[in-house]
């Protein structure tokens, strides 16, 4: 049966992160509208035009963007189920999201915020950077390449950072998540949908909890 979770948490909690391991573990579709407006952004869509000055401040993209973003998505994860990664942001997006679940006969099961803490937050997106070729995730402290300069899966000599991985755009970012969608959680607490998890632990450690709340077992 489809289970449809949200996955919430400033920038740098581990949202993608923790999308991608579920996606592949369990063949639920990751919907990350951060990653759809990049690839616009990359495609020089309309959308991509408009999205990416956005994008750089650090500041959120229309929410009548986004929501139809998702709308386009939504049906490819009609079985496993859906992973929202970084959607919604506001109450206006949690709305929309409500209503295209609805048109569909389906529902959220679980709000799974990721608690962090931002000056770590900071430390973890400055640091991080991808193979160009492979999309191998690496960090300069945390996890850098075996080699120096060599992806450790492809070989590859070229990386790259996401333009708004710099400190000042980092903290807009964070002031957005505060201002516009910390406001959304008492919601999801009213409908006894929200769950915390640790995301300073592990990544594993936070995956386990996930686990465990998408399987019952915590
Ligand atoms: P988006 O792409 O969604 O970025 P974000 O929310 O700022 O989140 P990030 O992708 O930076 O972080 P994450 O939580 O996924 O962490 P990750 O797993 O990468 O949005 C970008 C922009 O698009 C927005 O600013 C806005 O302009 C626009 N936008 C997107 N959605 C929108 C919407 N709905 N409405 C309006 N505008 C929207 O992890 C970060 C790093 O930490 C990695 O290096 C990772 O390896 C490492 N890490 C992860 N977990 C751990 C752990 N437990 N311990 C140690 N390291 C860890």
């Amino acid at each position: 049966m489809a289970t449809n979770i949200i996955l919430l948490g400033p920038p740098g909690a581990g949202k993608g992160t923790q999308a991608a391991r579920l996606q592949a573990l369990r063949g639920m579709i990751q919907l990350s509208t951060g990653d759809m407006l990049r690839a616009a952004v990359a495609a020089g869509t309309p959308v991509g035009l408009k999205a990416k000055a956005v994008m750089a401040r650090g500041e959120l993209v229309s929410d009548a963007i986004v929501s139809a973003l998702i709308g386009e998505r939504l049906d490819d994860a009609a079985g496993a189920g859906a992973i929202f990664d970084g959607f919604p942001r506001t109450r206006h997006q949690a709305e929309a999201l409500e209503i295209l679940l609805a048109e569909r006969g389906r529902k959220l099961d679980h709000v799974i915020e990721l608690a962090v803490d931002e000056e770590a937050l900071v430390r973890r997106i400055i640091g991080r950077f991808t193979c160009a070729h492979c999309g191998a995730p690496y960090h300069d402290e945390y996890k850098p390449t075996k080699r120096p300069g060599v992806c450790d899966i492809c070989g590859s000599t070229e990386f790259k950072r996401r333009p708004d991985d710099n400190e000042q755009t980092v903290r807009t970012r964070m002031a957005e998540y505060r201002a516009k969608t910390e406001p959304i959680l008492p919601i999801y607490e009213e409908k006894g949908l929200l769950r915390r998890v640790d995301g300073m632990a592990p990544v594993e450690t936070v995956a386990a909890q996930i686990d465990g709340i998408l399987d019952g077992t915590q």
